[in-house]
């Protein structure tokens, strides 16, 4: 898709001009010949997608004005003078007033070249920029799942359809597809939306808990429960229920919702009711829950129960295109939370994006947003580290607290005092850290000797 740069070529001399347009169209640039500024004046818009080279002698308009009239109509578009030995003093004048090179006469061919090269592909990146600005402006609307592929236009057109509908959904995609947010949106798009949105993540609880938190329990249903609780499920009718990394789920807890799916009634545990819900699930998968292989320890039946509608979010190296409109989305979010500029795409960033295959998916592509809107990501490629790329900034400074008091409690055999000192941070403070990272002094205390 990439098209050739163009080159406005402006000079009153024909040979120069015709001799200039066959080594320039020899390095693969489309020239646009003018004989006088005023023609080129005519044909060059704002976003005019290439550079302008001009003669700066020449009758009625000279190629300084014309330098000028340009800047009144797009300041960054690139101008390049050629001019004669007597001109350099004024040539330096027009760099400082934003001209983009100035080539004395007599010139090797390789010397334009280069600069025009140069210039064109600045020239790119802005017009790029701009392309982009305009396509956030207008995708404000497709908030919060922003996209203009066709199969982001797709998804939310199907969603918005299912919405309304009222059936269950499985919603399948690698992780940082956006689930969550799709997820969301089919709450939000219906009738339930009154209702509550209930998330439970099945991968993350343990198997003895996530029962009682799915269908709820009588007080003393079983050791340690004091309470009587209400579960998810129920606390989710009228609303959405989303069960989140559903192959997760153990398999008992899979037949129970079987039976719960079917049925439209919930059985607490430690009792023998049976209560009605107006449920609707949304459940999201990483993997195929299709294919036998895949879905390993997930209940074919429920599966087919779920199946009823299924989505599928392609992962983001299969819709590259919106990978910069997604980018520029997510600048431009952490340079107002940070309170900063948001930087200018550069070519190294350009190639980043592109060239990067993005296993982490949207995620991961909002988290390098953030480094880059802190200045950090804005690297060649390979200095960029793994770690960094599939956490956050954020996430990546608590992990590195974290492994600096684990080696100085090491060091310290667990001694809080001496800890506290070689870190030099205040005692309240060290076990408030300790608590938030789960660290436990004891495992760093010196093992005394038995009786000692
Ligand atoms: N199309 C999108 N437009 C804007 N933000 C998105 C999009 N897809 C995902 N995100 C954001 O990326 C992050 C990961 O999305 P999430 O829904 O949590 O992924 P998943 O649940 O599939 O792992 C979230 O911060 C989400 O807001
Ligand atoms: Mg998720």
């Amino acid at each position: 898709m990439e098209h050739q740069p163009s080159i406005a070529f402006v000079d009153d001399d024909d040979d120069l001009r015709n001799a200039n347009r066959q080594t320039l169209e020899l390095a693969g640039f489309t020239v646009v010949p003018f004989a006088d500024a005023l023609s080129a004046l005519r044909v060059l818009t704002p976003d005019f997608p290439g550079v302008v080279v001009t003669d700066v002698r020449m009758p009625h308009i000279d190629g300084l004005e014309l330098f000028r009239r340009l800047r009144a109509i797009d300041p960054d578009l690139p101008v390049i003078l050629i001019t004669g030995h007597g001109d350099i003093e004024m040539a330096v004048e027009a760099l400082h007033q934003g001209a983009y090179d100035f080539i004395a006469k007599p010139y090797p061919a390789d010397r334009l070249v280069q600069s025009i090269t140069r210039a064109a592909e600045k020239r790119r990146l802005v017009i790029e920029n701009r392309q982009l600005r305009q396509a956030l402006e207008s995708s404000d609307e497709t908030l919060p799942l922003i996209g203009q592929t066709p199969v982001m236009q797709n998804l939310r057109k199907t969603l918005r359809h299912v919405a309304n509908a009222d059936v269950d959904v499985l919603i399948a995609g690698e992780t940082g597809t956006g689930k969550d947010v799709a997820a969301g949106l089919l709450h939000e798009w219906s009738r339930r939306k009154q209702g509550n949105f209930v998330a439970l993540n099945c991968g993350a609880l343990p198997e003895a808990v996530i029962e009682s938190e799915l269908f709820g329990h009588e007080a003393g249903a079983f050791t340690g429960a004091q309470k009587r609780r209400v579960g998810r499920i129920e606390y989710a009718s009228g609303g959405t229920l989303f069960l989140d990394e559903i192959e997760s789920m153990p398999l008992s807890t899979q037949v129970k919702l079987l039976r719960v799916l079917e049925t439209r009634e919930v059985t607490p545990l430690g009792t023998n009711e049976h209560r009605p819900i107006d449920l609707r699930v949304v459940a999201a998968a990483k993997v195929d829950l299709g294919s036998p292989d895949q879905r390993a320890n997930f209940r074919e039946d429920l599966y087919y129960r779920l199946n009823v509608v299924t989505i599928s979010i392609p992962p983001l190296r299969e819709r590259r295109e919106d990978v910069p409109l997604l980018f520029m989305h997510f600048l431009q979010r952490a340079a107002a939370r940070f309170k900063s500029e948001a930087p200018e795409m550069t070519p190294a960033l350009r190639s980043r994006l592109i060239d990067h295959d993005w296993p982490g998916n949207v995620r991961e592509l909002s988290h390098f947003a953030e480094r880059v809107a802190l200045g950090l990501g804005d690297l060649d490629g390979a200095r960029i580290s793994h770690l960094a790329d599939t956490i956050s900034l954020p996430e990546a400074m608590e992990r590195h607290e974290a492994k600096l008091i684990r080696e100085a409690l090491s060091t310290n055999n667990g001694d809080v005092r001496s800890t506290v000192e070689a870190l030099g941070i205040p005692r309240k403070t060290f076990y408030d850290k300790l608590q938030r990272h789960g660290i436990d002094r004891a495992d760093y205390a010196k093992v005394k000797p038995p009786g000692g």
